[in-house]
């Protein structure tokens, strides 16, 4: 793991291989080490590259308030500090929101794009309110009430009841956050705009990627993105929820594998 100063924050990131970059943008409120798999797989072939957002695993919190567009601008400044004009872009769940702001203003430094368990529409007044409580949740009571309410949340039924190897891996890249990044980044997402108008100008080759036994951004999501995204195709994964990457990597790995060899 290397560390790089930008913005007003101190960056942790991952780089391995070389060729054409993929950068890795992981899941809220996890860190870049949920995409080792994918590391391992793609550094063979390609310059990988995954990183903790702020407030995230190794990454310094920062003075800035919370908007994704942070977490986007400090993307940018990532890349220009690691010579890459542009880059496959894959992003899941949180991830994806990010991705979305990347592409609103950096539209071409992205070459291909991977959308995984994501959505773009913004959230509903329910689902603003729902943030707000779990701001109080991690002021008040840390991390360790989050880890309860995530983990049911964020893997599939088939996870839940037979890889207890994932959920512990899930639970300690939770731990590892900061509760105030946690407390930023729910603000963040509370506040994104909604990103459905974005979605016909995506002109660059997609793949949208969902688990089916995803509970939170469920495959019609899936669905709407990649019938609003004209060059996209929809890969659905089997016995995964929210992180198929993690809880399927085998069949995660070959639906990416078939969008970068058409980049
Ligand atoms: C994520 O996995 O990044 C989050 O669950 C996304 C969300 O809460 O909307």
């Amino acid at each position: 793991m290397k560390k790089l100063k930008l913005n007003d924050v101190e960056l942790a990131y991952r780089e391995e291989g070389s060729g054409q970059p993929i950068i890795f943008l992981h899941a809220f409120p996890l860190n870049r080490t949920m995409w080792d798999d994918q590391v391992a797989t793609f550094s063979s072939t390609h310059r990988v590259i995954t990183f903790d957002w702020r407030g995230f695993g190794a990454s310094s919190l920062g003075v800035t308030g919370s908007s994704l567009t942070v977490f986007a601008d400090d993307l940018a400044e990532l890349l220009n500090l690691l010579e890459i004009k542009r880059a496959i872009l894959c992003g899941l769940s949180m991830g994806g929101y990010v991705a979305f702001a990347f592409y609103r203003k950096y539209a071409d430094r992205v070459s291909a794009m991977i959308l995984c368990d994501t959505r773009a529409t913004a959230d509903t007044e329910e689902g603003i309110k729902a943030r707000f409580e779990m701001v109080n949740m991690v002021r008040q009571q840390g991390i360790p009430a989050i880890t309860e309410k995530m983990v049911p949340r964020l893997l599939g039924e088939t996870t839940l009841q037979t890889k207890p190897q994932i959920i512990e891996k899930v639970k300690q890249m939770i731990q590892a956050a900061q509760p105030e990044g946690i407390a930023r980044a729910l603000i963040g997402m509370a506040q994104r705009p909604d990103s459905t108008e974005l979605l016909s100008k995506i002109t660059c080759p997609t793949l949208v990627v969902v688990g089916n036994e995803d509970k939170l951004t469920p495959p019609s999501d899936a669905q709407t993105m990649n019938s609003a995204i004209g060059l996209s195709q929809l890969r659905i994964v089997n016995n995964a929820g929210h992180l198929p990457n993690l809880e399927e990597p085998l069949a995660f790995n070959r639906a990416i594998h078939e969008l970068i060899n058409l980049v």
